[in-house]
């Protein structure tokens, strides 16, 4: 394919997909199937990395770019970032119809929106191209987030209409993925968020966009700050404007009198738990925009909108006391024990306190009265202290000294928030290693789960995750609620749990921050867990998408002898080592489909090194170069292999190059 052909090719792709994504993130319609979508990205990825000069700054491959940043960039907002008044019932909203009869004779519409719990940002397009996001700040200066914005699948890189625009919309976290969110974090041990609103906002602040595309961000646009070249007389009108030119845009009514105003704000608060968004209240526009222009505005907030607050889901209850659990890894996590009080729909008897600098910062002691919430409306937590209400007699927690499990110091590292047990045979954390083992994302033991774990170590039947494999259906009957039929099936579940394919026994041996999908890069990229075991840091390291840190976990977890124990006495259970599914690999590999010609004396790697990282990158080594040659690496002194590369017009690669390539 020459340039001409692979430019027809590359652009006819980004509009495809760049259609595609509008319609999957956008409309939530999508018209082809994920496979389909994703074997276009790869041929796109593909034609990419042959013409890295044809590369669109539209690409859908391109919305994580860029390096880590030292610091936010201020940048000044095109219209100032206005905040909202506040009303918080019937009689408020009214007033504020009677205010804006004042200034507008005639039928006055008004929009309502939902008042989404996010952050505020601003977008600019110039002739159509996404050039710089924002975030509110003082409302007239903001931080440069562009790059992180970027990763935002529903915020379009280009626009259907070459138009310069500046939008404004919020950031937010759906409840379902900040759910699945925070699951993920605690897998790998990373930072819980106490809700969606703190999860975008912590998402958007990281300097390294790569952390950002990770976090499943969206959003809504409900504004138009500023433009060139459209007249629109209705902010509704805009709206559907906005829609049309490929934002996702918040929903809204249009209402005629106020009456109908109250109404919708009513409707909404009965179902905000039912929508997948954390909402705080309501948004009521004037909706002609001459109408607002009359209306004006005050220094901070304009006078043809108000904002209509829900009464927040709020308890008051008390801190019975305030106890600590052991973690898998180790980690010790205060939890309040509450009087129980329905918040929300459901009644609470917990709520997590996080750490020690959390109890610190908010002051929250043992006998405190506290007022609770359900952050996200998912996990309850304490809002703040009723201070007033103290009595003198309250205690202030202390974070144990001594492992309530094992009595074993405990260490807080410093700049880390967490205190931990460190001894690996702490019967808490064992439990809860045992737990995860059998749980479903691991060796998914059907029937196994925390009240059987506990009374097989309570039992001494078991002492670690292989001595499950000696269980004997006798050994089981006798327990409580345990009949022979069910003691059956547990046995049968653990003998199933042998042929699991080598990514669930390694995600189960809950190697501290490797999560499933973790797991199952390594067991594709080492096939045996043998390997795995005595892979150098170097190693791991090259398998895309291991950071540093993870692998620097990983060697140490292989290091300590009871955990290589502990493998050899699983294989001897006869436990599937190996990786079973090779080349089935549903992730898409980096150099998948490129051929290679290795040339001259490479500096980095031997020749086969290099070999080995191409192949597990998904690439081929071929020993001679030809029309169908992708790439020839060339290291010093090559020969006549470079010359033929040259004469096809072949892409020559230095190290540092290919070093980028497979980044
Ligand atoms: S309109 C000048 N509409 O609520 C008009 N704001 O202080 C400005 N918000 O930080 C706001 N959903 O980010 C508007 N549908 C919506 C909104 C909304 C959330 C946020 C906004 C602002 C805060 C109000």
């Amino acid at each position: 394919m020459n340039e001409w052909e692979a430019r027809k090719k590359i652009d006819g792709l980004v509009e495809k997909l760049n259609y595609h994504n509008y319609r999957y993130y956008v409309l939530d319609s999508p018209e082809i199937t994920d496979y389909e979508y994703d074997q276009m990205i790869d041929e796109l990825s593909k034609l990419e990395r042959q013409f890295p000069a044809l590369i669109r700054p539209d690409s859908p491959t391109q919305r994580v770019g860029g390096e880590p940043l030292p610091a936010f960039e201020q940048v000044m907002h095109m219209v100032p970032m206005l905040s909202l008044d506040n009303s918080y019932d019937k009689g408020e909203l009214l007033d504020f119809d009677r205010r804006t009869r004042r200034t507008i004779s005639g039928p006055i519409e008004y929009v309502v929106e939902p008042k989404i719990d996010g952050l505020s940002v601003s977008l600019k397009y110039e002739k159509g191209i996404f050039v710089q996001g924002a975030t509110r700040g003082d409302g007239r200066i903001g931080e440069n987030i562009t790059q992180n914005l970027r990763t935002i699948q529903s915020i379009p890189l280009k626009l259907k209409d070459p138009i310069d625009i500046e939008v404004r919309g919020e950031v937010y976290i759906s409840r379902e993925k900040f759910v699945e969110l925070n699951r993920k974090q605690e897998e790998k041990g990373e930072m819980i968020f106490a809700n969606p609103r703190n999860a975008a906002a912590g998402s958007l602040r990281q300097l390294d966009p790569r952390i950002t595309a990770r976090r499943p961000l969206d959003i809504f646009i409900f504004n138009i700050q500023w433009s060139e070249g459209i007249s629109i007389q209705k902010h509704s009108e805009g709206l559907a404007y906005l829609k049309e030119i490929g934002f996702k845009t918040a929903p809204h009514e249009v209402c005629t009198d106020i009456e109908s105003v109250i109404q919708v704000c009513e409707e909404w608060a009965k179902k905000r738990r039912e929508i997948d968004f954390d909402i705080d209240g309501m948004v009521v526009k004037v909706n002609d925009l001459k109408q607002r222009e009359e209306l004006g505005t005050k220094t901070k907030s304009p006078r043809w909108a108000i904002a209509y607050k829900f009464p927040a889901e709020q308890q008051k209850t008390f801190v019975k006391d305030i106890i600590v659990q052991v973690g898998r890894t180790g980690a010790l996590t205060p939890t309040a024990i509450l009087e129980p009080v329905r918040v929300a729909g459901s009644v609470i008897g917990r709520a997590t306190l996080h750490n020690e600098d959390y109890i610190k910062e908010k002051d929250i002691r043992i006998l405190d009265k506290v007022i609770i919430q359900k952050a996200g409306d998912v996990i309850p937590e304490v809002v703040e202290v009723v201070f007033d209400e103290r009595t003198g007699e309250e205690k202030v927690f202390q974070m144990p000294k001594l492992c309530p499990s094992c009595g074993e110091e405990t260490v807080r590292l410093e700049g880390e928030a967490v205190t931990r047990c460190v001894n690996a045979s702490c019967p808490a954390q064992l439990e809860r290693r045992i737990i995860h083992f059998v749980s479903r994302d691991a060796m998914n033991i059907e029937g196994i789960g925390p009240s059987i774990v506990s009374l097989l170590l309570e039992n001494e039947l078991i002492r670690d995750v292989a001595d499950l494999y000696d269980l004997k259906k006798e050994d089981l009957i006798p327990l409580e609620r345990m009949g022979e039929k069910s003691a059956q099936n547990l046995i049968d579940a653990i003998e199933k749990s042998k042929d699991n394919d080598l990514d669930r026994l390694i995600f189960g041996l809950g190697i501290r921050l490797v999560g499933a999908k973790a797991a199952r890069l390594l067991a594709q990229a080492f096939g045996e867990m043998e390997k795995l075991m005595t892979a150098a840091h170097e190693e791991i390291i090259r398998i895309p998408e291991i950071g540093e840190k993870m692998a620097q976990s990983i060697v140490a977890f292989f290091e300590e002898e009871e955990n290589i124990a502990l493998i050899e006495k699983l294989k001897k259970t006869g436990i599937n080592m190996k990786w079973k599914q090779k080349g089935e690999s549903s992730d898409v590999k980096k150099l998948e489909g490129l051929t290679f010609v290795l040339t001259g004396t490479l500096e980095k790697y031997t020749r086969n090194e290099a070999k080995e990282i191409i192949e597990k990158l998904g690439g081929k080594v071929s020993g001679s170069v030809s029309k169908k040659t992708d790439y020839v690496l060339a290291g010093s002194a090559a020969g006549s292999k470079l010359d033929k590369a040259k004469a096809l017009e072949i892409s020559i690669l230095t190290e540092e190059e290919f070093e980028k390539m497979i980044e």
